[in-house]
């Protein structure tokens, strides 16, 4: 660890628990700004490539980071958008566990998050960031974390920079305009086949993250496509180019790490029966397309009894065993009325029910309210719609 880094990386660790002490006891900002100039005059803190806003602004991070990086969030340090772009630690540990190898270079490593599990399994590590800031941090938090990697400052894109990089993988996890209607190739920063046309004279090995919302025929680029899923999410969306590839498409489900690919036999799913399970599809595995390699692993012939853009339900007579999928027991089928709902739920010894079809999110609690009313049973439901038919069902283990 170089001796000055670890200095100034000892000092800011003592600035942004000065700041988060007092945004938990309610100061306002500018208080604790104006505390936070005295306190880093007395650490020598000044002049450095943090200024107060920022150890704030990082202070404000640790709380909100907690959500994604659990106990971690304690001594990592983000930026605004850092953190919103940030890899979540079990996937930055699945992609580097795939990745694994001699050397890698992260060429456009954000505040880190990537970097340092690439550090930890990878025997070299070197990072590029073009924000001088960032790539500072991502130094604080290879700190944090114990592990070791260069970081370079600068255009990943430069000949300045490529004759710098010796790596047997490249990867980059490009930035994406915070809002776009329809997710592309095209605003990435840097854009991949600029990556591909530069680095392709130091490695063939080269990887990305793209935008998850991405359907597989919209990506240009060839190679394996792994959408990956975590807690039952559509999380992330990976593209392994040439020897990375080991087939077309697939999608990985963490923490259990159960995997589909395209190369398993199809099973396709037929009519429309509520049977006497109801199976709730990882949207993960409808957006690679890979329901009915999915259906051919479990060997489940089911039907898909609703398919409304935002998930898929299917049905059948058994149960399913697998994490991209969801398993309810259907308790009753009725018309989609609210008396006669209700009157079912009190049949079944309801207390709660969980709306499981689409509606303005400003009406959830309204309608919720409204079915849950003389309610006084221990059971919680799930309730489905599909056309005018209400499904009331119980979420299996
Ligand atoms: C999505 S973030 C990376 C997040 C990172 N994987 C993580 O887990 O924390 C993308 C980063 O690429 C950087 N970037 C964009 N264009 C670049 C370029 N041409 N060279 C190097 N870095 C670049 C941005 O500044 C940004 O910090």
């Amino acid at each position: 660890m170089e001796q000055s880094i670890k200095g100034e990386y000892i000092k800011i660790e003592k600035a942004v628990g000065f700041s988060l002490k007092r945004i938990r006891k309610g100061y306002s900002k500018e208080r604790i700004l104006r505390e936070l100039r005295k306190f880093n005059k007395k650490l020598k803190l000044k002049g450095k490539i943090l200024n107060e806003e920022d150890i704030f602004e990082i202070a404000r991070n640790r709380i909100r980071a907690k959500e994604k990086f659990g106990e971690f969030a304690a001594k990592l340090f983000f930026d605004e958008d850092g953190l919103r772009y940030s890899t979540p630690p079990s996937v930055a540990e699945y992609r580097a566990k795939r990745l694994k190898t001699n050397s890698i270079a992260d060429v456009s490593c954000g505040v880190g998050s990537q970097l340092v599990y690439f550090a930890k399994e990878s025997e070299k590590a070197v990072g590029v960031e073009l924000d001088r800031k960032r790539a500072y941090i991502a130094k604080l938090n290879l700190m944090a974390m114990g592990e070791d990697a260069e970081i370079i400052v600068g255009d990943a894109l430069s000949e300045e920079i490529i004759k710098q990089i010796d790596a047997e993988i490249v990867f980059s996890d490009p930035s994406r305009p915070p809002q776009e209607e329809v997710r592309s190739l095209e605003n990435l920063e840097p854009p991949p086949e600029k990556v591909i046309e530069r680095y392709s004279k130091i490695t063939s090995k080269i990887a990305f993250e793209l935008p998850p919302q991405l359907p597989p025929e919209r990506i240009p680029i060839e190679g394996e496509k792994e959408y990956t899923s975590l807690n039952f999410r559509l999380n992330r969306l990976a593209l392994y180019c040439n020897e990375l590839a080991e087939c077309e498409l697939s999608a990985v489900s963490i923490p259990s790490m159960e995997r589909v690919t395209n190369e398993i036999e199809r099973i396709q799913p037929v009519s429309d029966g509520i049977k006497d399970f109801l199976h709730e599809v990882d949207f993960t595995i409808i957006k690679a397309g890979l329901l009915p390699n999915l259906l051919g692993k479990l060997d489940l012939h089911a039907d898909i009894v609703i398919d409304d853009g935002k998930r898929v339900i299917l049905s059948s007579n058994t149960r399913s065993s697998s994490n991209f999928v969801k398993d309810y027991f259907v308790e009753e089928v009725c018309n989609f009325s609210f008396s006669e709902i209700n009157d079912k739920l009190k049949k079944l010894r309801a207390g709660k029910i969980t709306l499981r079809f689409s509606l303005p999110p400003s009406d959830y609690w309204e309608v919720r309210t409204k079915l849950e009313s003389g309610l006084e049973g221990e059971e919680w439901l799930y309730l489905f719609k599909k056309e005018e038919k209400a499904i009331i069902a119980r979420l299996l283990d």
